[in-house]
């Protein structure tokens, strides 16, 4: 396993979006602003800021013009993307200046509409409507499917449901498609055989992982995909996150847990640990809350005390 580990890895940070969007208290924009600030500081430079969709559906990411128009100016190599649901997402993502968005449906039905109020077929087709203008306008498109792990309302998924769903929004021109496991359900074995059947036809650094941590799998499942060639993981500082549309979901793989992980193995993500456990510090007190994720609660690395 070893000689196949990579030197270098990349690390999409989601908790503006995915973990903000699940707190049950609204997070003041300045709150916002200073988390993704420490966030950058700690060397992150690919991260979602906030979803361009219904601020009836997601009141928490309602100020997401604002929080746009205040970071993208200042904040020069790093990526900020966003999720957009429809015409008028992008429309609304383009007026604020952003230059990566992200689309996102899922691999069951029943969640699919619980999240996104349409069949998958129709968001297929309302993607056809995002992506291609999204390009000409020289955006960059990342996709998710949501469940391909499982669906809290439908069970297990048949793999060949997801990769087809792979392929629709790899040939609209998604750079990658993020495969999310919604709710934390998956184990290693299971990640192994699926990311087999999607690696037989679409290359590595087309496919990132999105693992919850609600089961405590998401750093084992993140592990198996790195043994076989993935390259981008999506993290959220201190494990912070979840889909409100998705009962039982819990966080994110916490982003100080994946970078311990790789420093450890000695595989590059940019990161600097110390200031990312600093970040998640920022974030606790931003969300008022304390936050699950291991490094997080141990203070960061150890330190060796001398004396
Ligand atoms: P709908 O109610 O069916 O929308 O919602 P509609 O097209 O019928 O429009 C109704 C009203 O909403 C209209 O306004 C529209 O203008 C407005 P009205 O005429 O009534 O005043 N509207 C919008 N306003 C602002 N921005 C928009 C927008 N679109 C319509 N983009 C919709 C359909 C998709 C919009 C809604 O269901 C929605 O916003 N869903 C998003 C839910 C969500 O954000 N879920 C969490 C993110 S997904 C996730 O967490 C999973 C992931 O992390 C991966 C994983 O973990 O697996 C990505
Ligand atoms: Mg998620």
């Amino acid at each position: 396993m070893l000689e196949r580990l990579p030197s270098q890895v990349s690390v999409y940070e989601v908790s503006p979006r995915d973990g903000l969007q699940n707190e049950a208290a609204p997070v003041p924009l300045e709150g916002k602003i200073r988390m993704i600030e420490a966030l950058v500081a700690a060397g992150l430079d690919r991260i979602e800021l906030t979803s361009f969709v219904s601020p009836r559906w997601v009141p928490q990411l309602a100020d997401a013009e604002e929080l746009v128009r205040t970071l993208v100016p200042k904040s020069e190599g790093v990526t900020f993307s966003a999720l957009v649901p429809n015409a008028t997402g992008l429309e609304r993502a383009l007026r604020a200046g952003l230059r990566e968005i992200a689309v996102f449906l899922s691999a069951s039905e029943t969640h699919n509409r619980k999240n996104t109020n349409k069949s998958i077929e129709r968001s297929l087709e309302t993607f056809a409507e995002v992506v291609p203008p999204a390009r000409q306008a020289g955006l960059e498109v990342r996709a998710y499917i949501s469940t391909v792990w499982g669906c809290p309302y439908e069970g297990a998924v048949p793999v060949a449901r997801s990769l087809e769903l792979a392929r629709a929004l790899l040939e609209l021109d998604c750079y990658q498609v993020s495969l999310g496991d919604t709710v934390g359900v998956g184990t290693p074995l299971q990640t192994r055989r699926l990311l087999e059947t999607f690696l037989a036809e679409i290359p590595a650094e087309r496919l990132a992982l999105h693992c919850h941590d609600t089961r405590g799998t998401a750093l084992a499942n993140c592990l198996v995909g790195l043994e076989l060639g993935i390259r981008d993981f999506d993290a959220s500082i201190g494990g912070l996150g979840g889909c409100p549309y998705a009962p039982g979901a819990a966080g994110n793989l916490a982003t100080e847990d994946l970078v311990y992980m790789l420093q450890g193995m000695g595989i590059e993500t940019g990161v600097d640990l110390d200031l990312l456990v600093e970040a998640g510090r920022v974030a606790e007190r931003v969300v008022g809350r304390a936050l699950p994720g291991k490094v997080h609660q141990a203070g960061g690395a150890m330190r060796v005390r001398s004396g």
